[in-house]
């Protein structure tokens, strides 16, 4: 398969990622099935999508006449097999429990076409592990894409032990028709580049004010004003949910030792379900509409 024979895309996940991977597959012009386990989650994904094209409108970066024909070629659905029929590609954004996975992955062979790629946006997970999953580790790989995807330009393209060249390269394509920048990843290594980076530098931020040695206002406009990242490690854990930062953590300490071992403060959120903008409360609160540490 060439990426001129890719007509139809399938999202597997309408959360904080899918939802966003499904606009962008559709904005780019692909027939897209965006299905999540039930019609609250499937409903909320697309609203999302909606609100999100309105306000690329709003900013003058696409036309309104392509935000309305991208939402026209999105389709949300729940019912699996409806929405992997025909399917040419799919991708995976489902939650990062290996347990989620498997059965994902278990009814997705079932229902599937023989011949469609499977791709993985997981954000750490073992693409070599996710791909043994499936009947097809050959035509598997990982699609990672960040937060929020229609705002931000890498993702990288991650190749398990037994990916064929040229499903490589198709996802790559798949990558610049979406308008992005693709970046091979050739190991499979936890964290693969981003996260090993950055997901540590929050843990890092976490650790400074769990030591009591500076507050999370202090080390965020220290992040943004002098070391001039665009989001403070606080504001950016929250954009992609300190429960996906957690295991992120959780994985490299497994794979790679106690330097990962997850700050308390970051647990003591995953534990109060306090997991960011998706939860309306995180490191700030932002029930008010906009972001406060919470009293
Ligand atoms: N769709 C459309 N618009 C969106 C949006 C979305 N999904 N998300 C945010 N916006 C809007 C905001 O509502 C805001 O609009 P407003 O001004 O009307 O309130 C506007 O975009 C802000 O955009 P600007 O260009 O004006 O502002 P910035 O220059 O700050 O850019 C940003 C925003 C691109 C998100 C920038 O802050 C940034 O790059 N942040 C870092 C994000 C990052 O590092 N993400 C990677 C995280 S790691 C990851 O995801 C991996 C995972 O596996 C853990």
């Amino acid at each position: 398969m060439s990426i001129t024979d890719v007509d139809r895309v399938t999202v597997l996940g309408a959360g904080n990622m899918g939802h966003g991977i499904a606009e962008l597959a559709a904005l780019a012009g692909y027939e897209v099935r965006m299905r999540d386990i039930n019609e609250e989650f499937v409903q909320n994904g697309y609203d999302r999508v909606e609100w999100s094209l309105e306000k690329l409108a709003e900013k003058g970066r696409i036309d309104e006449a392509d935000a309305d024909a991208a939402l026209d070629r999105l389709t949300p659905l729940v019912d699996l097999e409806a929405a992997v029929e025909g399917t040419d590609v799919v991708i995976e954004a489902v939650p990062e429990r290996m347990e989620i996975k498997k059965d994902v992955y278990s009814e997705l062979e079932r229902h599937a076409p023989d011949d469609a790629i499977f791709a993985s946006n997981t954000s750490s997970l073992s693409i070599t592990a996710l791909s043994e999953l499936t009947d097809r580790p050959e035509r598997f790989c990982g699609m990672h894409f960040f937060n929020p995807p229609v705002r931000m330009q890498l993702v990288e393209v991650i190749a398990g032990a037994h990916t064929e060249p040229d499903v490589l390269e198709l996802i790559e394509d798949l990558a610049e028709e979406f308008g992005k920048t693709p970046v091979r990843v050739r190991k499979d290594v936890p964290g693969f580049i981003v996260n090993r980076i950055l997901v540590p530098l929050l843990n890092e931020a976490a650790w400074i004010v769990n030591e009591g040695d500076a507050s999370i206002e202090t080390v965020d406009s220290t992040a943004k004003f002098d070391v001039g990242l665009p989001m403070g490690a606080f504001e950016l854990a929250d954009q992609i949910g300190i429960d996906v930062g957690y295991h992120v953590l959780e994985y490299l300490q497994e794979e790679l030792g106690d330097a990962y071992r997850p700050c308390p403060l970051i647990v003591e959120k995953v534990e109060a379900d306090e997991l960011g903008r998706k939860s309306d409360v995180g490191f700030y609160d932002y029930e008010d509409g906009g972001a406060t540490i919470p009293s």
